[in-house]
């Protein structure tokens, strides 16, 4: 049996419900915001009592998108959004279980009931073949996923996917379960293990590696939470790995650089965005406040300026400077420390002294 075959196996015959589970990787889904619980509400509840999911993958703004759903399960992410991108926007779901498609395909009706409209459906397929399924490139605002790219045996293909089908300034918005280490065959080939979302779950700075190659040159980290595995048998087999679930957002954006880079720009929140009066939170690093000025670096720029964000912001400045790498980020300069053969550096730096040290800034400035 193939690692894809046992997938199947697992989510259309071994699983009835989420209570079956034998982690917290699916499922311990972070806490579902207030406003977004009446919506929940109007899903079927056996749609809901087959969610697998392992996170939140609800971003703001999504009324009147096309989004896609990789790995769509029982459909509850795609019937909970269908309510947010309303009906002038639509919702496919992808999967390639056969009974988590028939629960999510068997209500398509009652929820149209449900909403007064119909914009969700489901097609069978492998979300590392998008091309086969006869979707138009560059067609989809947002592609969300819950909890499936680490089922994938080939996780590559999946982005190179999503990068041809989103639409210039769309976004991949997505939960799935990360390690802090790569994990050795005999955890990655463990059925039960990679079933849970375990076993084929990446090392993080790989996954970020993998979604640079693919044409996303700045992921951002949105949330995260520990997964524990509660089951004592399942435990030991991992070690000392830890793993974490975390939500993503990858957006296709032209212009985006590899680091985060200062052209002098800074933005300013309108706080239009009706569930986010008071800030929006972009990501788990810029949380940007309504009406305060935020210097930011091009790369948040340009996420806010180019995508369905815009109109919620007043943006200063262009790319016509640059004043070297934001502050703040990460490692600045290569030249901060001395060489070890350098001179150490003298009182007064006369006209043959070595060179001054580039400062490094003391705290951030903006978004970084
Ligand atoms: C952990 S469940 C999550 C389901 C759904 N996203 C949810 O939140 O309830 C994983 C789902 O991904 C599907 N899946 C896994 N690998 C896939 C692949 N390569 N292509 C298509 N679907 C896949 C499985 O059939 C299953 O329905």
């Amino acid at each position: 049996m193939t690692l894809q075959e046992a997938v199947q196996a697992y989510y259309g015959q071994e699983l009835s419900s989420s209570a079956d589970l034998k982690t917290t990787a699916c499922c311990d889904a972070d806490a579902v915001p207030v406003w977004l619980r009446p919506l929940l509400a109007k899903v079927h509840p056996e749609v809901t009592s087959r969610y697998y999911g392992c996170g939140l993958v609800c971003p703001d703004q999504l009324a009147g998108c096309r989004i896609l759903d990789l790995g769509s399960g029982s459909g509850r992410d795609a019937y909970l959004l269908s309510q947010l991108v309303g009906p002038s926007g639509s919702i496919v779901g992808v999967d390639m279980t056969v009974e988590q498609l028939a629960i999510a395909s068997q209500y398509t009706e009652f929820h149209a009931q449900q909403f007064g409209y119909a914009n969700v459906s489901f097609l069978n397929g492998t979300i590392e073949n998008l091309e086969d399924l006869g979707l138009e490139p560059e067609s989809f605002d947002v592609i969300i996923s819950n909890c499936v790219l680490n089922l994938s045996t080939d996780k590559s293909a999946v982005l190179q996917g999503v990068q041809r089908l989103l639409k210039s300034g769309g976004e991949f918005y997505f939960a799935d379960v990360y390690t802090d280490r790569r994990l050795p065959e005999a955890v990655r080939r463990h059925p039960v293990l990679y079933g849970e979302c375990l076993g084929g779950a990446l090392y993080w700075n790989d996954f970020l590696s993998m979604a640079r190659t693919a044409g996303f040159p700045d992921p951002r980290l949105v949330s995260h939470h520990p997964i524990s595995i509660t089951d004592p048998k399942l435990a030991p087999l991992v070690g000392l790995a830890r793993f974490h679930s975390a939500t993503y957002r990858l957006f296709k954006i032209n212009g985006l650089e590899a680091a985060c880079e200062d052209h002098g720009q800074a933005v300013i929140y309108h706080g239009t965005l009706p569930e986010h009066p008071e800030r929006f939170p972009l990501d788990h690093h810029h949380v940007l406040e309504t009406g305060r000025t935020l210097p930011v670096c091009g790369n948040t720029y340009r996420m806010l300026h180019q995508s369905r964000f815009r109109e919620h912001f007043a943006f200063i400045g262009d790319f016509s400077r640059h004043f070297g790498p934001f502050p703040g980020w990460g490692s600045l300069s290569p030249f901060n420390d001395p060489a070890p053969d350098a001179p150490a550096p003298g009182p007064a730096p006369g006209p043959s002294a070595a060179p001054t040290p580039v400062p490094v800034p003391a705290t951030p400035a903006g978004c970084c």
